[in-house]
């Protein structure tokens, strides 16, 4: 590997469309996010058609401009790397097929990344020295995994959901709420000012069997139970209360499972990865207990939890030294799985 290697990460698996250029796996260049945030908002979600549409429309001038920022040439770089999947496929195929063309047309290599391995390698970017093994917890819109990663491409999954992932209840709860998509952030914003014990929501799968799954599921409906019984008794619900109460839950069950997690699995960090790990309260819970544990913990900046293309930069990177390069005949593959990356 040259001593100076950019790569050129994209990310389009679900509503951002994203590119980013990374510097020998750990330092950005530039970084650029086109989120789609207003076009779904008044849904209430992603509309795949609609997402894939837009990514189509932004993915080139968004690379244009990522160059340009960085200043760097198309010749310079020594990568381009892309997040195949899981995610939509309609969105996931813009990515990989502009990948594709871009290695084709530079002779460059193309570099298949697995999106959840990306999150994980958001915290390489941080300037944090990692040192493995270590343990990572993914919470995302679509996932909540914990990761046992021993070495590069050596990853085992622990534990996952059973259902909801946990920031999709944050934004199925946003929508009963009327908070707007996604609903991470607004909930955040208004727990801020709550107070947390006002409702009591239950928290499932605590590891009492010593297993390290998650079940968001039940938390969900006894929470969207709660608005609809307080609105049908015309009670007019305390919005900091509510999302007070309900963050207060998910963010207990990810703390204590991760707990558990490290007492079986020893390891001197722990990584959080992940949109749901821009939230301040687990950031600031999963600090706190974790220091209790003797486990160092590692959590890119917010704007690097949620999808960004730099991640799947620095992953494509550390896929590249390992001679993983993928065939012109890549595909997007919607529910990709961890094992093998
Ligand atoms: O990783 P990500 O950008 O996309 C997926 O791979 O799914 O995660 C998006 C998820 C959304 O469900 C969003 O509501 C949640 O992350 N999220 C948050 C926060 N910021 C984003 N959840 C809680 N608190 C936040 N501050
Ligand atoms: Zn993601």
């Amino acid at each position: 590997m040259p001593h100076r290697t950019l790569i050129l990460g994209l990310e389009s698996s679900c509503d951002d469309t994203a590119a980013a250029v990374v510097l020998n796996g750990r330092h950005i260049l530039s970084n650029i996010i086109s989120s789609q945030n207003d076009l779904h908002r008044r849904f209430g979600g992603i509309v795949p058609e609609v997402a894939s549409r837009r990514h189509l429309e932004t993915i080139n001038p968004i690379i244009d401009e990522v160059l340009a920022k960085g200043g760097v040439t198309f010749s310079e770089l020594e990568g381009i790397a892309v997040s195949h999947g899981p995610g939509l496929v309609g969105s996931l195929l813009v990515g990989v097929s502009t990948a594709k063309a871009l290695a084709y047309a530079l002779d460059v290599p193309l570099i298949a990344v697995n999106h959840l391995e990306g999150h994980i390698y958001a915290n390489f970017l941080t300037g944090a020295s990692i040192n493995f093994p270590v343990l990572c917890l993914v919470v995302s819109g679509g996932h909540t995994s914990l990761i046992h990663m021993r070495d590069h491409g050596e990853l085992s999954v622990l534990g996952r959901t059973r259902d909801d992932a946990a920031g999709e209840v944050f934004d199925k709860v946003a929508r009963a709420l009327e908070l707007g998509f996604p609903g991470g952030p607004a909930i955040e914003d208004l727990a801020q000012r709550g107070n947390n014990s006002a409702f009591t929501f239950p928290r499932a799968l605590m590891g009492e069997d010593g297993k390290l799954d998650f079940s968001f599921s039940g938390l969900k409906t006894a929470v969207l139970n709660c608005i609809r019984r307080e609105t049908e008794q015309g009670r007019p619900v305390k919005l900091e209360d509510l999302t007070a109460a309900f963050q207060d839950a998910v963010v207990d069950v990810l703390v204590e499972k991760t707990a558990l997690a490290v007492r079986q699995h020893p390891v001197k960090q722990l990584l959080l990865a992940g949109g749901v790990a821009a939230n301040s309260e687990l950031r600031r819970r999963m600090r706190r207990r974790m220091d209790g544990e003797g486990v160092e913990v590692v959590i890119p900046p917010p704007q690097l939890c949620t999808d960004n293309g730099a991640m799947i930069g620095a992953a494509g990177y550390y896929n590249l030294r390992r001679g993983r390069v993928a065939s012109p005949a890549l595909n997007a593959v919607s529910n990709l799985g961890l094992e093998g990356v």
